[in-house]
């Protein structure tokens, strides 16, 4: 509630100029009870909240929530992991944030809940796909070089996953010098991925991949084009897997094809009160 009165005497002179922007900025803070089709859910320390659902054990037919957005709270020893994906690839969900709104991310392989993260090893780069994320924050792209006849001067080579004749090396994405000629160091697989950026002075590359990779890297998601008309009449998208169609799940519980009427906006405004601006 506090939250509610700080932004209102903040909005106030605002408030009797726009009484209707008023009620649309404060949209983000409601209660999710006003979506009963929208439950936020909480997977070990994460809040699972609308635009990310939560994916059941059984197969659903109809979320309230991103197409790719969903998390997996998968029980792993009795311990719940939060799960996303990009792509076909598995990500551990270390936090989100709603407001600013951020996910951060691990690779599954090389993240803190499997048990063998010592020798850490990257299978895949990050594909976002057609997702609405962008990379957020201060990071860093490593590449990755397997099964390599030899070692370049600026790369630094991964001595768990090297042999006297197959090296696999690391070295951060564009260090390499101009015109490099990478024929002289045939590989049999390439991996890019993106880390936060723990590097500094005290650091090594070598020594501080592994820990960078377990710390993983933070996205931050835009609304997709798609659900702009649902959102911006107060409602939330979701998708029914049985019709194939995109719904709008509105304040108050009614389940539309199309766009609200608004309806969150009239509610509101009974709720707190807060009738015509005084002329
Ligand atoms: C939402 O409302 C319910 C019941 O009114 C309450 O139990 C819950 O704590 C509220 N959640 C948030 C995030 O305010
Ligand atoms: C969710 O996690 C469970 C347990 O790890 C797994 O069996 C299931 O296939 C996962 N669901 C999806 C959609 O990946
Ligand atoms: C998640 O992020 C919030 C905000 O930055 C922070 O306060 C919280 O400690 C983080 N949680 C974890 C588990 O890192
Ligand atoms: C790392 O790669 C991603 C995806 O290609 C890009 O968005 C990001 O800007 C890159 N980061 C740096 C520091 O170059
Ligand atoms: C090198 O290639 C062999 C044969 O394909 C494979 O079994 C091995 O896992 C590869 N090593 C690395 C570090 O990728
Ligand atoms: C070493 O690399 C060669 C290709 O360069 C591959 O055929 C072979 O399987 C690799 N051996 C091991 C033990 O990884
Ligand atoms: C790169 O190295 C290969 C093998 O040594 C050589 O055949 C090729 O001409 C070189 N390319 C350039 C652009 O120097
Ligand atoms: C919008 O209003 C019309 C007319 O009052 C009503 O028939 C319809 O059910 C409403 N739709 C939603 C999603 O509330
Ligand atoms: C709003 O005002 C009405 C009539 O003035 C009153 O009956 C109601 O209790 C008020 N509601 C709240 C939440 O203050």
């Amino acid at each position: 509630m506090s939250n509610l009165f700080h932004s209102l005497s903040l909005s106030l002179p605002l408030l009797l100029l726009f009484p209707f922007f008023f009620f649309i900025s404060i949209a983000a803070q409601f209660n999710d009870t006003d979506y009963p089709r929208c439950q936020a859910y909480k997977c070990a320390s994460i809040t699972i909240s609308y635009p990310f659902w939560r994916i059941d054990s059984e197969t659903p037919t109809q979320y309230c929530g991103y197409e790719g957005f969903g998390i997996n709270c998968s029980n792993y020893n009795g311990r719940e992991i939060p799960t996303a994906y990009l792509g076909s690839d598995s990500y551990y969900v270390h936090n989100i944030s709603y407001d600013p709104k951020w996910i951060a991310l691990v690779d599954y392989d090389v993240s803190p809940v499997v048990p063998d993260v010592v020798c850490p090893r990257v299978r895949h780069n990050i594909d976002l796909g057609d997702l609405p994320f962008n990379f957020w924050g201060q990071n860093v792209n490593l590449s990755f070089h397997f099964n390599c006849t030899g070692v370049p001067s600026f790369a630094r080579e991964i001595r768990w996953l090297s042999t006297p004749t197959n090296k696999s090396f690391v070295h951060t994405l564009n260090s390499e010098p101009e015109n490099f000629n990478w024929t002289e160091y045939p590989c049999l697989e390439e991996v890019e991925t993106t880390v936060f950026d723990v590097f500094g002075p005290t650091t090594t590359l070598e020594n501080d991949f592994p820990g960078a990779l377990s710390k993983g890297f933070e996205l931050r998601w835009v609304r997709t084009e798609d659900c702009e008309k649902c959102e911006e009449s107060g409602g939330r998208c979701g998708y029914n897997s049985n019709t194939g169609e995109e719904m709008c799940f509105c304040s108050g519980g009614k389940t539309t094809t199309g766009y609200c009427n608004g309806t969150f906006v009239k509610t509101r405004r009974f709720k707190f009160n807060f009738t015509s601006p005084p002329v």
